[in-house]
């Protein structure tokens, strides 16, 4: 099938690339002429496992172009959009001007009976009002929303836990065309779900307000375990148990961050508010409040174990990533404690395995090494906060040669407190004694 895929950030690229894959004929355009220069040339402009290797394969064998020019959408059968849409500058709100701009200028380039399908998170009623665009000029529209994870998100494409589909009642046509785009993925047995414009859109964001809830619960776990001497850790397993429950995203720590969790509860917020069922989604603020704490309570302790001053000391940050296996520094909890330490007057020398030079861009002013033993050289005080594979395999005995005092504050409950207390450090995490 001849598909377009609009809009080539972090979806989009994935997502045209995937579909490539999938065995259909892609094109994906952008208007951002060096982010297709680097695309067109197999390098992805993030981190990504699996990125580049696709976008080679799928380059070479024709399958895959990218353009900056709209009119190549022509004789594509389905057009998705995969455009941006971040939280607006000074409200909770999200900005939908890149989706808006982009339903608009495809208009022109539709013939009847193709299916433009939006894939951007986007406020409930959007694909309502933009669908009304579209229809009339004989082409159909579909709200499937994404649902990838940075770091697995060739996986989470090709073979992802749903296909939601957002229709208008009845509309067969696009039922059918997006089956056939999906082919190979519904043969894996994905379920799917029909549905409407509203419930679709709905279903992403409520997912990852689900998600957000999950980490504050028990981050608000921890902070009660904080003033009892309880263990999260071990409440997050004894919990975890009950199938009902389930272990993932109990993981305590320095909580979410990245371009979607934090933005889609505030902007889900921001419309439940407009509609007039703010009242519903309050707890919301709450889960952002007590997300946005653990910040604090990091410096906190650090503080404590530096002895009551931060300013002056030779602070070593490992991680600056929102998670590892991405790049991406977009509200991220690591680099946001990083830099209040240096406000502070911390010393601080801080690295991470792929996240440096996009956190060079945010924050120009802090010192970058490039390995955590050059970080923790001479250090009073280290700090992991991501869970990269490569610090959680760090030898405490040997590490303890670099630093000045063997101090160490696990932000994410990754590393083994009685491996590092017996090589003589002193260990301290969030939410355990
Ligand atoms: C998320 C959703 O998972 C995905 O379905 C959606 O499409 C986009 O948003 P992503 O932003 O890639 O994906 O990150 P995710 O893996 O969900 O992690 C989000 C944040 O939560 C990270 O900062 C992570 O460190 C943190 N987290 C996750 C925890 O603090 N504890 C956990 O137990 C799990």
């Amino acid at each position: 099938m001849k598909i377009s895929v609009v809009g080539c950030g972090y979806l989009g690229a994935v997502h045209a690339s995937s579909l490539a894959k999938l065995g259909h004929d892609v094109v994906g355009v952008d208007i951002d002429q060096a982010k297709v220069d680097l695309l067109a040339s197999a390098q992805a402009p993030f981190y990504e496992p699996g990125l580049p290797e696709l976008l080679g394969e799928t380059l070479a064998t024709g399958a895959l172009a990218f353009t900056t020019d709209l009119s190549r959408v022509r004789g594509a059968v389905v057009h998705f959009i995969a455009v941006g849409t971040p939280q607006q500058e000074n409200s909770n709100a999200v900005d939908l001007r890149a989706v808006e701009s982009a339903f608009d200028a495809i208009i022109p380039h539709l013939t009847a009976g193709d299916v433009v399908v939006g894939k951007s998170t986007v406020p409930v009623g959007t694909a309502q009002r933009l669908a009304a665009r579209i229809e009339a000029v004989g082409a159909h529209v579909v709200w499937n929303p994404e649902f990838l994870r940075e770091g697995y998100a060739v996986k989470d494409t090709i073979s992802p836990d749903r296909l939601v589909y957002g229709v208008r009642p009845g509309d067969d046509h696009a039922v059918a065309v997006l089956d056939e785009v999906y082919a190979s993925v519904l043969a894996q047995d994905i379920p799917r779900v029909v549905t409407d414009f509203a419930t679709a859109e709905l279903v992403k964001v409520a997912a990852n307000a689900f998600l957000a809830t999950k980490i504050s619960f028990i981050n608000a776990m921890a902070e009660v375990a904080e003033v009892t001497g309880a263990d999260v850790t071990q409440l997050a397993d004894a919990i975890g148990y009950d199938q009902r429950i389930g272990r993932k995203f109990l993981n305590a720590g320095l909580g979410f961050g990245g371009g979607c969790l934090p933005k889609d509860i505030r902007g889900f917020m921001a419309r439940a508010s407009e509609l007039g069922a703010g009242d519903a989604l309050n707890f919301l603020g709450e889960v952002d409040a007590i997300n946005l704490r653990r910040r604090e309570r990091m410096v906190d302790l650090c503080r404590e174990v530096l002895g009551g001053t931060i300013e002056g000391a030779r602070i070593a940050v490992l991680g600056l990533a929102f998670k590892p296996d991405s790049d991406d520094v977009r509200d991220s909890p690591a680099l946001d404690v990083a830099a209040r330490l240096a406000e502070l007057g911390g010393r601080v020398r801080a690295t991470d395995p792929q996240a440096i030079e996009t956190s060079r861009r945010v924050r120009p002013g802090l010192d970058y090494v490039a390995t955590a033993k050059e970080a923790a050289r001479d250090a009073d005080v280290v700090l992991v906060l991501t869970e990269w594979r490569e610090y959680r395999d760090i030898d405490p005995d040997e590490f303890g040669s670099v630093v000045a005092v063997r101090a160490i504050l696990d932000g994410r409950n990754c590393l083994d407190p009685v491996q590092w207390r017996e090589a003589g450090w002193t260990y301290r995490a969030l939410g355990r004694p």
